[in-house]
């Protein structure tokens, strides 16, 4: 760790154990640069990571500042959904974005420029010219036995022992979520899931009629644990699906300590989890985030994952950790999409083997983190008082938070109309209380055609709050 990222994590601390308190005015760059003996840019590099982190703010010749915890936290109370329609919503949006002309901050997919790496579209290439690379049965489920190889090995690197048969390679991360729902579940089984998640969650819910309870998230910690708890005392769960890693959309990760904690409550109340980790590799910080599988002792966790936010999800290359039900997903894949495409999982072999993944993924996890510091600081000084730009350190989304009443399903219509995409809170919470939240996509350079959508949404957003 860098001395300011140090730095940034010891007085992280002290705000989130209240130490310091919202709106107690911090030290001053002079003065904690004395207190710690570190120079006066390191302080203040600490001071802008917190400030963009949104845990302080800073204000002119006054000085930096606690800010309020983020708002993030819902209804705090359980809810039952035994009947979910999501789908049309979803369908609607995704086809509103489909248009050549659209520019897409509301778009889940990261910017294409960033992904689809040279050195695989090489092999991709170079593959192409040999028949045997299209043979469909070595690549029949469970898949592509190399590939799993080194999916496998890429746990074993994070302390998680794999082997290759604990892996399906499936359609990209959402068939993984899907096929890893239809093996644990029937219809008219309880489910629990965040109350704000990403929204094939929901569709994978109601495509399969189940009864879904839902968790508040914590403003601190991300996932609210008594709420947690007390949702599996009282309804009788059989699967929960969660995201807690650099969460789509708000964008949080959840701390070791949680995750530790929840890995007991599963295994003490004997239920699974489908941990969906598709931007595992987003991260800002210098270790990548432990996955739920880590914590698991008893293999309650299926863990699902794909190449689609690193390498590009056109491949349509995800897996699941399935462990023991490994068979079982197979029957499921044998009946349905058969095998995944043989070629993408050659090529993959190809590319994964060489250390060209790595270097790819650093460039990408440091470009997105400069892109989404560049619009995090233009919403911050752009965006009227009353709205809130939540920022975590991962991934490429931005979550605004507008005045509670105005809803953003009607900023996204009034947008559309000049063309420019955002993603609406209706789309990852279906409880209808939280309809003032707008997920940005921050993966696009910030050109002047960017910078003009962004501010056409700022003149909206200002239009909507002044009426
Ligand atoms: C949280 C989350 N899970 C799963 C998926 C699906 O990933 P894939 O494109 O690999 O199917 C997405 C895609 O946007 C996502 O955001």
């Amino acid at each position: 760790m860098y001395k300011s990222e140090q730095l940034a994590h010891s007085l992280k601390q002290l705000i989130e154990n209240s130490t310091w308190r919202a709106h107690e005015k911090l030290p001053s760059l002079r003065q904690q640069a004395e207190q710690s003996g570190l120079s006066l840019i390191t302080v203040m590099n600490a001071y802008q990571e917190l400030e963009a982190q949104g845990l302080i703010y800073s204000k002119a010749k006054s000085g930096y500042f606690v800010a309020e915890q983020h708002s993030t936290r819902l209804n705090p109370v359980l809810a039952i959904n035994d009947k979910i329609e999501i789908n049309s919503i979803v369908f609607k949006y995704l086809k509103s974005l489909q248009s050549e002309f659209i520019i897409p901050l509301g778009s889940a997919f990261p910017n294409s420029q960033l992904l689809y790496s040279p050195k695989l579209i090489q092999s991709l290439g170079q593959l192409a010219r040999q028949r045997r690379s299209y043979e469909q049965t070595p690549s029949l489920p469970p898949g592509n036995y190399a590939l799993r190889k080194i999916i496998a090995q890429r746990y074993a690197m994070q302390g998680i022992p794999t082997d290759p048969s604990d892996i399906v390679i499936t359609s990209g991360g959402l068939d993984a979520l899907n096929l890893s729902l239809q093996a644990l579940t029937q219809t008219g089984d309880y489910i629990l899931l965040q109350q704000t998640i990403f929204y094939g969650a929901w569709q994978a819910a109601e495509r399969l009629g189940l009864k879904v309870i839902t968790i508040p998230e914590h403003p601190e910690h991300g996932i609210d644990l008594a709420a947690f708890e007390q949702a599996i005392l009282k309804y009788p769960i059989k699967v929960c699906l969660l995201m807690l890693n650099s969460h789509n959309p708000i964008g949080f990760t959840v701390s070791d300590e949680i995750k530790l904690k929840i890995a007991k409550l599963l295994n003490q109340y004997q239920i699974y989890l489908i941990e969906d980790d598709v931007y595992e590799e987003l991260y800002y910080d210098q270790k990548k985030p432990l996955s739920m599988k880590y914590f698991d002792q008893q293999n309650w966790v299926l863990h699902c994952s794909s190449f689609s936010k690193t390498l590009g999800a056109g491949f349509r290359i995800g897996w699941v950790y399935a462990g023991k039900f490994s068979e079982n997903i197979q029957h499921i894949q044998l009946m349905s999409t058969l095998s995944v495409n043989p070629f993408i999982q050659n090529a993959l072999v190809e590319y994964l083997s060489h250390r060209h993944y790595e270097k790819h993924l650093k460039t990408l996890r440091s470009t997105l983190q400069r892109y989404k510091k560049q619009y995090f600081n233009y919403f911050k000084s752009h965006l009227p008082e009353q709205c809130k730009t939540i920022y975590y350190p991962s991934g490429y989304f931005l979550w605004i938070e507008l005045p509670e009443y105005m809803d953003s399903e009607l900023i996204y219509q009034q947008l559309l109309q000049h063309n420019i995409s955002v993603a609406p809170s209706n789309l990852f919470n279906i409880t209808n209380q939280q309809n003032h939240f707008i997920r940005i996509n921050c993966s696009f350079e910030m050109n002047e055609k960017i910078q003009n959508a962004l501010d056409k949404l700022i003149e909206i957003v200002k239009i909507n709050i002044n009426q």
